[in-house]
């Protein structure tokens, strides 16, 4: 079949409309009222009040295309299905048809209105686990159908298990609708979830139980089905391409790339796709109604992050600087019918991405010349590994490591390789040995990372603000700063009353009776400024509230005698600047921070005075 885009949104919308769905509109990419998660990565997460009981204002069977971003797959992007920014198509039962009917629509809009020969189809249901049994409704439903046994195969909780987004909230059993791309000629009768050639395309919840924090299955009293479809993904098989990047979704940036590299898209598909997938999904995340900009936490660090991943893949292809802003033109050109934000927004999205490219290019020559100085200073001493010879002079070995080069790609840009063809523009005599090796280090540092900000993710989506999150401990780093700052400028009967972070900021609040004036704001954000320039250490130590108290802790309330406790400290054992009884965990070292801004400072409630305040 030959259908596009939006073709295909809108036969989706329509078909449920006709059967009596509300449509609603897709809500931001930055969830509401949701610290727990950067973006919004499923059509449910903006229902979950709803799917949990409350009443929706547009009733019971909701239908929409909702905007996802995922952060899971940032590296994995280049291959011919991953992505970024993706569109989900969904339908909603609030407790109002059953998964019988749910299977109906889905049979009923892939064979009838998208005209999918049925032999082409397979699913799998939930095979059951020590909670709840086996979905034998599912299975006689799509049997009922006169799909063969063959093609409806049962699995288990990694499989057929969606849910909860959290670590707790609606969640339930699921069918999964597979569609076979390999020879259509030669279709196997029986479904192999291990065959790669059967793609999944449609996933059907049932969300009918309720997880709690303590990890039980309560079924939810109002029984809901939730479903998505990827848009992308669908839209490929059903145009029986074998690579998302070939559907108007993302062809007009794949031949913008190909006029401004003047190479073609197969000469190097992986730089084609990055490029593209990480063009579209940051101008998505500047043009959303409440768009963010690059930075250094939270959301605007992710964009930043793909912003800059795609100059990089850009330079591999030649593509002169200025390209961000063609591209985001080819994206709001192919979408704004369909997301007039992005329009809306366009100064916005130009101005950012311009202004990122040359912050890039400033960090890139900033790369350069620490590289110039690591190849002039670190000649090796007696017992290390010698990874450069000058082949010049006498053999003169120099030294480099995995980490150095991995701390060139991560704090300024440069893949390996670049670094070394770098190193060998700057000193032509020099000769890089041992490249494998160092490589090896680097690769194994790479995946080191990758685990860490997967980690991160995962810990943000499930229990609020991961307390292992790099970003959650800088600004619990900093608020250990202020509190001392505070004491400081304005007098030691300011004490602490609480303090509130996400990835994005922080909130302190603290007793002062009198509104601060600009000069004591001034003061204090100086003060941790001056902390953070001093590269001062932090480390702890667990000792008894008393010996806390000898040592000049601060935060000693609502503690009991004798009780051990960690104590904080920032500087010196003898000479520090803050000393705070705390849980932790914190950085290392002051200089991790960045540069700490004080953006608010309001009453909170009587006596008590609030401020906010980011690190960029
Ligand atoms: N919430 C389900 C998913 O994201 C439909 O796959």
């Amino acid at each position: 079949m030959n259908i596009n885009g939006q073709e295909l949104r809108e036969k989706f919308l329509q078909y449920f409309k006709n059967n009596n769905h509300a449509i609603i509109s897709s809500a931001s990419l930055i969830p509401e009222n949701d610290p727990t998660v950067l973006f919004t990565t499923a059509g449910m997460h903006p229902l979950v009040p709803y799917l949990m009981g409350e009443k929706h204002p547009s009733g019971t069977r909701l239908a929409d295309v909702q905007k996802c971003w995922r952060t899971g797959d940032i590296e994995e992007v280049g291959d011919t299905t991953h992505h970024t920014f993706f569109e989900m198509l969904g339908n909603w039962s609030l407790g109002d048809y059953d998964k019988m009917g749910a299977i109906d629509f889905a049979w009923e809009f892939l064979t009838k209105i998208l005209e999918i020969d049925p032999k082409f189809l397979a699913f799998t249901i939930f095979e059951g686990d020590k909670n709840v049994t086996k979905d034998t409704v599912a299975l006689d439903k799509w049997l009922s159908l006169g799909v063969s046994e063959k093609r409806v195969k049962a699995l288990g909780v990694d499989d057929n298990w969606w849910g909860p987004a959290g670590t707790s909230g609606p969640c339930g059993p699921d069918t999964e609708i597979f569609y076979w791309t390999g020879d259509k000629n030669n279709v196997p009768v029986e479904y192999d979830p291990k065959d790669k050639n059967w793609v999944e395309i449609w996933n059907n919840v049932f969300m009918e139980y309720n997880k709690t924090l303590a990890g039980q299955f309560l079924p939810l009293a109002q029984k809901n089905i939730d479903t998505g479809m990827g848009l992308e993904r669908t839209l490929a098989v059903l145009n029986n391409l074998a690579d998302n990047y070939l559907t108007d979704l993302f062809y007009p940036l794949i031949q913008k790339i190909e006029e401004l590299s003047g190479k073609r898209y197969a000469e190097d598909t992986k730089s084609f796709r990055v490029i593209a997938d990480h063009l579209r999904s940051a101008t998505f995340l500047l043009g959303d109604p409440k768009g963010i900009a690059p930075s250094n936490t939270g959301q605007g660090y992710v964009l930043r992050r793909v912003i800059r991943r795609a100059i990089r893949f850009a330079k591999n292809l030649n593509i002169q600087a200025g390209f961000t802003t063609i591209l985001a033109q080819v994206v709001i050109d192919n979408f704004k019918t369909t997301y007039p934000e992005l329009e809306k927004n366009q100064t916005f999205i130009f101005t950012e991405l311009q202004k990122e490219e040359e912050k890039f290019s400033k960090s890139l020559s900033k790369g350069l010349k620490i590289l110039q100085t690591q190849l002039e200073v670190h000649a090796v001493v007696p017992g290390q590994k010698v990874n450069i010879v000058d082949i010049s002079d006498g053999f003169v070995p120099h030294y480099l490591t995995s980490k150095f080069l991995f701390d060139m790609y991560q704090d300024h840009g440069f893949p390996f390789e670049e670094s070394i063809e770098e190193i060998k523009k700057i000193r032509p005599n020099l000769h890089v040995i041992q490249i494998n090796n160092l490589k090896k280090g680097f690769d194994e540092l790479m995946v080191q990372h990758q685990e860490l900000s997967r980690t991160a993710s995962a810990g943000m989506f499930k229990g609020g603000l991961a307390d292992d999150s790099e970003m959650s401990k800088k600004y619990h780093t900093a608020t250990h700063l202020l509190h001392q700052a505070l004491r400081t400028v304005l007098g030691d009967h300011v004490e602490q009353r609480g303090s509130n972070i996400n990835a994005e900021r922080m909130r302190f609040d603290f007793v002062h009776p009198d509104k601060m004036t600009p000069e004591q704001i001034k003061q204090a954000e100086d003060l941790v400024n001056q902390q953070i320039q001093a590269k001062l250490p932090m480390t702890w130590q667990e000792m008894t509230v008393e010996e806390a108290k000898n040592k000049g802790a601060i935060g000693l309330f609502g503690h009991k005698y004798g009780e051990k406790v960690k104590v904080y400290t920032v500087g010196n054992d003898d000479e520090f600047f803050s000393r705070e009884i705390c849980g932790g965990p914190h950085v290392e070292n002051t200089s991790e921070l960045g540069h700490f801004k004080i953006q608010k400072e309001e009453s909170s409630s009587a006596g008590i005075r609030r401020i906010k305040a980011i690190l960029e």
